[in-house]
């Protein structure tokens, strides 16, 4: 067991001390609990238990002499000297990412590691283009990461992943390159017996007249589909707000409402699944993905082969979205010969 620091100096025998006492693992440990602003989480993170990190940030604090959390009601949070630590572990660890980075480039592409952020609705595109790239690069390990705009934003800022698949950037930001590289429609869903589902040209006002499933704050769709209705001029009626794109499709069957959703989105359902498209004015919104790194952060081989890649892609995903599109076509016109029939 190590010697608990008494306390009397900062680190007797200074970063000797450090090196001899403290892990690698438990600055690791540090840094996601005060990222993630909880010991159950960063455990979660780190495929721990909690005990398990408990125990090793109370070892870490006795290396130090100093406690490095406090509990707030019934949250946690660092300590001045944590936080200090904190900053520390980030440079300790950046090194180490960097460093490992430059070490796999070195091997090439045979082996490495790719670390891919995405929005929540690039998950319906992502993960083809990684899979068609792991099996052109069998060696490269990859892992893919999906939540909000506003949390892959958050992740971006921090550094944790290479690359970002994102959508429209809402600024332009020096110290961010983002290139767009595929198309990524914006259409208005509703059910399929909706009585607009076979109309032509559906004038923009109809749409305030529905009621209307948004995503939740912090979407770049939901961001996208505010600002088609203030610059038309309209007030949408807000039904509800749901946090997946599959729920509000499930939503809308269901016969809430209609929403807005990434055609990507819509693939699967295009040979059938109760929803229809609406043919409105103004729509499709054309949306693109972007791909995000920061420009100060050399990007790893890998990560530049699979932007490359992913650049070259983007025929594949234009041919399967006009697929979906005609599908959707397809059902419309059924609609109307059934409706037609049934006059
Ligand atoms: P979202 O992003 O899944 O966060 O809505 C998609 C987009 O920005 O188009």
């Amino acid at each position: 067991m190590s010697p608990a620091n008494d306390g009397r100096h900062p680190f007797p025998g200074g970063a000797d001390y450090l090196i001899r006492h403290a892990t690698l693992r438990q600055l690791q440990l540090l840094e996601a609990i005060v990222r993630l602003g909880s010991f159950t989480r960063a455990a979660e993170e780190l495929f721990l238990t909690q005990p398990t990190v408990s125990m090793q940030i109370k070892k870490l604090s006795e290396t130090l002499g100093t406690p490095l959390f406090r509990h707030v009601g019934r949250t946690v949070e660092p300590t001045d000297a944590g936080r200090e630590v904190y900053g520390a572990c980030r440079e300790i660890l950046g090194t180490l990412t960097d460093l490992e980075v430059k070490l796999s480039d070195l091997k090439g592409l045979k082996r490495g590691r790719l670390r891919l952020g995405v929005v929540t609705t690039a998950k319906y595109v992502a993960p083809e283009i990684l899979g068609a790239f792991c099996k052109q690069y069998p060696g490269i390990e990859v892992s893919l990461r999906v939540t909000n705009r506003e949390h892959i934003l958050e992740r971006l800022m921090a550094h944790d992943d290479d690359l970002y698949v994102s959508g429209q950037p809402r600024e332009d930001n020096e110290q961010i390159e983002s290139i767009p590289f595929a198309p990524n429609p914006l259409v208005v869903v509703a059910r399929a017996d909706h009585p607009l589902a076979v109309e032509r040209n559906i004038p923009m006002e109809r749409l305030a007249d529905e009621s209307l499933i948004l995503r939740e704050p912090g979407s770049g769709i939901r961001d996208a589909v505010v600002k088609w209705f203030h610059e038309a001029g309209l007030e949408p009626r807000v039904r509800m707000q749901l946090g997946s794109n599959e729920a509000i499709k499930h939503a809308i069957v269901g016969g809430l409402g209609i929403s807005v959703l990434s055609l990507h989105s819509l693939r699967l359902e295009s040979a059938g699944g109760g929803l229809a498209l609406l043919d409105v004015d103004g729509f499709p919104i054309m949306r693109r993905w972007h791909l995000v790194h920061w420009r100060g952060r050399e990007l790893s081989l890998v990560a530049r082969t699979f932007r490359d890649f992913a650049i070259d892609y983007e025929p594949e995903i234009a041919v399967r979205l006009a697929n979906a599109k005609a599908a959707f076509e397809q059902t419309r016109e059924r609609l109307r010969r059934q409706e037609a029939m049934g006059a």
